[in-house]
C-alpha cells in the first residue's frame, strides 16, 4: 500500500508523528476517527493497518470512496460521530481495536468550500454544520439571546470583546451569509482594512465549535476510545486549540493516575479511586519548523498520545464531569 500517491489537496498535520505514536504493526486494526481528506488513513494503510475511518461529514465519506476502492478491502468508511465510535464499531462486530487517532477540528475541504459556510474569507450561506444536519449557524445566531452569544464567543473563541460583538450581531439580525457576519464583527471591533489578523477569526471559530458541539464530542470521543482500545492499544490526539488540548491533557493525566486539575495552586489530589486506564502519556509533540513553514495551519497543533492499560473503562456517570474538569 506504500505506493498510494499522497493526496495533493491535503497535507495532514503531524502525519509521521501520528503514525509513530500509533506504532502500527502490519495486520493490526486501527481507527481514524476524523477521516477528512484521508491523509492519516492513507499513511495508516501504507503502514500495513486495516483501517476503520469515521467522519460526520457526508461529503468526506462520499469523496473517500475512491480510497476504499484502492485499498484492497483494508478500509471501511463510516459516516457518524466519533463520540459514539464504540457503538459504530460494535454494530460491525468489532469490540476492540489496536489504535485510534483523532485530528480535531475543521478540514481544509470544509474551510475551502464557501458553500459550507465555515469561512469568513469567502462569502457563503451561514451554515458551519459538519454533519450538514441540525441547527445552522444562521438559525442559532438569529434566535439566541445576546448573553448566550457573548458567552460562546468568550469561552470558545477567547474573544475579549465578546459583549460588544454579540450586541452588534443582535442589532444586525437576521443574518444569512458569512460575509455579512464577518462585516458586522469587523465593524464592531473597528477593524482597519488590511490589518494582519482578521478580527472575525475568533468569533467564527467559537460559533463553529458551538454549532458542532465540538468540546462535548471530544470528551465523548476520548471516553469511547477508552472503551474500545484493547490493552496495549494506542491513542493519539491532534488538537489545534488550547481548550481542546487542555481537555485531552486533563483526560490523559486523570486516566493515567495523575491529578486532572494539574495545578500546584489547587488542593492536593484526592487519591485515585479507580485503576488507571492509560499508562503515563508520552511527551506532547509539536510540529517542527519545516512543517510550520510549509503548512501555517500546523502552527497551533499539539499531538498527545498514550497506551491503554488492561483496567476497565471508567463508568459512564463520571466521565463527562471528570474529563471536563479543566
Ligand atoms: C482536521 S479534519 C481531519 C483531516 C484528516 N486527518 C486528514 O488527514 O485528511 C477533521 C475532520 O473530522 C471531522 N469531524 C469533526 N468532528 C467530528 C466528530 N465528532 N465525529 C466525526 N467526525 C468529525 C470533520 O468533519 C473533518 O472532516
Amino acid at each position: 500500500m506504500s505506493e498510494l500517491p499522497r493526496d495533493p489537496r491535503h497535507d495532514p498535520v503531524l502525519r509521521d508523528e501520528v503514525v509513530a505514536a500509533l506504532a502500527i504493526m502490519p495486520g493490526e486494526r486501527h481507527v481514524d476517527a476524523t477521516f477528512g481528506a484521508g491523509g492519516y488513513t492513507r499513511a495508516m494503510l501504507a503502514a500495513g493497518a486495516e483501517v476503520i475511518a469515521c467522519d460526520r461529514d457526508p461529503d468526506a465519506i462520499a469523496e473517500g470512496q475512491a480510497l476504499v476502492e484502492e485499498s484492497d478491502g483494508r478500509l471501511t468508511l463510516i459516516e457518524g460521530r466519533f463520540g459514539e465510535i464504540d457503538r459504530l464499531l460494535a454494530e460491525r462486530g468489532i469490540e476492540a481495536v489496536d489504535g485510534i487517532v483523532f485530528d480535531i477540528g475543521v478540514s481544509s475541504m470544509q474551510l475551502d468550500r464557501a458553500d459550507r459556510g465555515f469561512s469568513f474569507q469567502a462569502d457563503g450561506p451561514l451554515d458551519m454544520r459538519m454533519a450538514q444536519s441540525g441547527e445552522s449557524a444562521a438559525d442559532w445566531l438569529n434566535r439566541a439571546d445576546e448573553g448566550e452569544i457573548a458567552d460562546v464567543l468568550y469561552h470558545y473563541g477567547d474573544e475579549r470583546q465578546s459583549r460588544r460583538v454579540a450586541r452588534a450581531i443582535v442589532a444586525a439580525r437576521p443574518l444569512s451569509r458569512t460575509g455579512e457576519l464577518a462585516a458586522v464583527i469587523r465593524k464592531a471591533l473597528r477593524h482597519p482594512p488590511g490589518a494582519p489578523k482578521d478580527p472575525a477569526t475568533k468569533s467564527f471559530q467559537a460559533i463553529r465549535i458551538h454549532i458542532n458541539g465540538e468540546l462535548e464530542e471530544l470528551v465523548a470521543g476520548l471516553c469511547a476510545a477508552e472503551r474500545v482500545l484493547r490493552p496495549g492499544g494506542r491513542l493519539a490526539v491532534v488538537s489545534f486549540h488550547s481548550t481542546e488540548d487542555r481537555i485531552v491533557k486533563n483526560f490523559l493525566r486523570e486516566r493515567s493516575g495523575g491529578d486532572a486539575r494539574g495545578s500546584r495552586h489547587r488542593p492536593a489530589p484526592v487519591p485515585l479511586a479507580r485503576a488507571a486506564t492509560f499508562h503515563p502519556p508520552a511527551r506532547k509533540v509539536r510540529p517542527g519548523k519545516a512543517e510550520e513553514a510549509r503548512n501555517p495551519r500546523a502552527r497551533s497543533a499539539t499531538l498527545r498520545s498514550a497506551v491503554r492499560t488492561s483496567a476497565p473503562a471508567w463508568p459512564a456517570d463520571d466521565r463527562m464531569k471528570e474529563a471536563m474538569s479543566c
